[in-house]
């Protein structure tokens, strides 16, 4: 089975067994929510009142292609349930996000949502974190090489996201480093060093806060982590 199509099991998987009439529910961003995006658009389209806010301007514009109400966050008191994908979820549900740029709303979005249900792929899960993808922070743009400088203390390489030969800006118009470390040991640990370094505006390190993991393997079966 494809990639692209574990994808869309596992994130049509999140919205059968999680969205229901009548809820707010919060939509992550990148190609795995692509699909549960466009699956509670088909719920909407049968009639059922589903009201979403949204972690991107990307998903936001997806939505409202698909006939979606969206709201901004200040407008609700809760979301009742987030789907979101991850760029790496280790066996104790703690995550890296990022790679698609919109982990500052993401986390925010997270922290109002009463569940937060992670889809992934197979090639998503680690032993470790930090072992294959990068840590995605993003950071202001004033002094941001004295950031950088910060970060690379923790004991990684920071690379300044580019696209289009510019630095690559953020939907809250910061930019975005990728630090790689060789693996990262301690994440609580980690993530309180970075938090306090001037000029970082969020981590990409989402450790308390999946209640769900959802992971599609090759043979299309979805094993579940958490509730
Ligand atoms: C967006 O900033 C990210 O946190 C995404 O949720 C993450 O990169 C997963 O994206 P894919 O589903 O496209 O792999």
């Amino acid at each position: 089975m494809t990639d692209v199509n574990l994808k869309k099991i596992v994130a049509e998987k999140a919205v059968d067994d999680y969205v229901d009439r009548d809820m707010i529910v919060g939509l992550g961003t990148g190609s795995t929510v692509y699909y549960a995006i466009k699956k509670i658009g088909g719920l909407v389209a049968s009639g059922y009142r589903i009201t979403c806010v949204a972690t991107s301007v990307q998903s936001e514009e997806l939505a409202k292609k698909c006939g979606i109400a969206v709201v901004d966050l200040n407008e609700v008191d809760s979301i009742d349930v987030t789907i979101d994908g991850a760029d790496e979820v280790d066996n104790s549900m703690r995550i890296i996000k990022g790679l698609g740029g919109a982990l500052l709303r993401e986390k925010i979005v997270a922290a109002a949502s009463m569940k937060e249900v992670i889809v992934v792929d197979e090639s998503k899960r680690v032993s470790v974190l930090g072992a294959k993808s990068s840590l995605p922070v993003e950071v202001i743009k004033f002094g941001h090489l004295k950031t950088k400088y910060a970060l690379e203390l923790q004991g990684c390489k920071a690379t300044l996201r580019m696209r289009n030969e510019e630095p690559f800006k953020t939907d809250n118009d910061n930019y975005i480093y990728d630090c790689k470390f060789n693996s990262i040991d301690n994440p609580f640990f980690l993530e309180s060093r970075i938090d306090v370094i001037p000029g970082v505006v969020e981590n990409g390190l989402f450790l308390n806060t999946a209640t769900t993991v959802l992971i599609a393997s090759g043979a299309g079966k979805i094993e579940k982590l958490g509730e």
